[in-house]
């Protein structure tokens, strides 16, 4: 059994911390934070501390704490030459304290603590600078049920760069698109087939393929309905326009 200890207690941390209990390969050792009251929920189920002194000894460490702890917390770590990673789509592996042997586990998907998670849908992204860590790796991301990718610090920054565009933006964009609808009590739950349809769509056909709407025909009259509608909401209008534009400008049609 590989042993394992989680660093945080995040949205990344619990899920890390439910799919590890379903593994036959992997175990968490120990769960460590730096308040103990969001972990002590989970001290009948494994052993929690909040002080890095009394850490103990394991195959793997995982720090799934904010981005920019990692290079911190890593360097506090009290020991040295064990295997230690982050989870994060754009720290540098060389931003772990090199007196660990170093590695990067970058679960591709989005986590909120109170969502379930299926891990054979988190594509685990895997970085790390020793071929025998690389290996150890891969066995526990394969343990979790996730496909897996060997991915360097370069491909992973704009694997994650991507990742915001596709999702934490498409979301802002329901948030956006909820609001105009709240604004005349219109249903935004009518709105849910086609938000699942568009993401259905791209499994077969590549997003260019995809486009449809009023900004890819150049529906002249039915863009400035849509701008009318908008004047009294000027950062619903800005968004409207900027992505206008950036469909027209794939799409080669003319600019608003
Ligand atoms: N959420 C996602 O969808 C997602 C997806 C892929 C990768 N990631 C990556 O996974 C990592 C964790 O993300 P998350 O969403 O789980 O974050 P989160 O929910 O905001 O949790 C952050 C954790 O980091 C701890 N922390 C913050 N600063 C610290 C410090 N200076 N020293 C020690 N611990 C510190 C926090 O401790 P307290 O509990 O004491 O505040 C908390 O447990 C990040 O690198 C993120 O980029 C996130």
């Amino acid at each position: 059994m590989i042993s394992v200890i989680i660093l945080g207690a995040g949205n990344v941390a619990n899920h890390l911390f439910k799919a590890f209990k379903k593994s036959d390969q992997a175990t968490v050792k120990q769960w460590y934070n730096r308040s103990l009251n969001t972990i002590k929920q989970f001290s009948n189920q494994t052993e929690i501390t909040d002080n890095l002194a009394q850490i103990k000894d394991a195959d793997l460490y995982i720090l799934a704490v904010s981005d920019d702890a990692v290079k911190e917390l890593s360097a506090k770590l009290p020991f040295a030459n064990r295997l230690v990673v982050h989870t994060s789509g754009s720290v540098n592996i060389h931003d772990i304290d090199k007196k660990h042997r170093r590695g990067v586990l970058y679960p591709l998907q989005t986590f909120s603590k109170n969502s379930d998670m299926d891990f054979t849908n988190v594509p685990i992204c895997i970085e790390a600078i020793e071929s025998e860590d690389y290996h150890l790796l891969k066995k526990i991301a394969v343990s979790l049920g996730s496909p897996t990718k060997k991915v360097n610090s370069d491909q992973r920054q704009v694997l994650h760069l991507a990742a915001v565009f596709v999702n934490n933006f498409t979301n802002q964009l329901y948030r956006l698109g909820h609001e105009i609808s709240e604004s005349e009590a219109a249903d935004f739950d009518l709105l849910k087939p086609l938000i699942l349809e568009t993401a259905k769509k791209i499994e077969h056909l590549s997003p260019y393929m995809a486009q449809t709407g009023p900004a890819k025909r150049n529906d002249k009259t039915t863009l400035k309905k849509h701008l009318k509608l908008l004047e009294d909401k000027p950062h619903h209008k800005t968004v409207y326009e900027l992505l206008t534009k950036s469909i027209q400008l794939t799409h080669g049609g003319k600019k608003l």
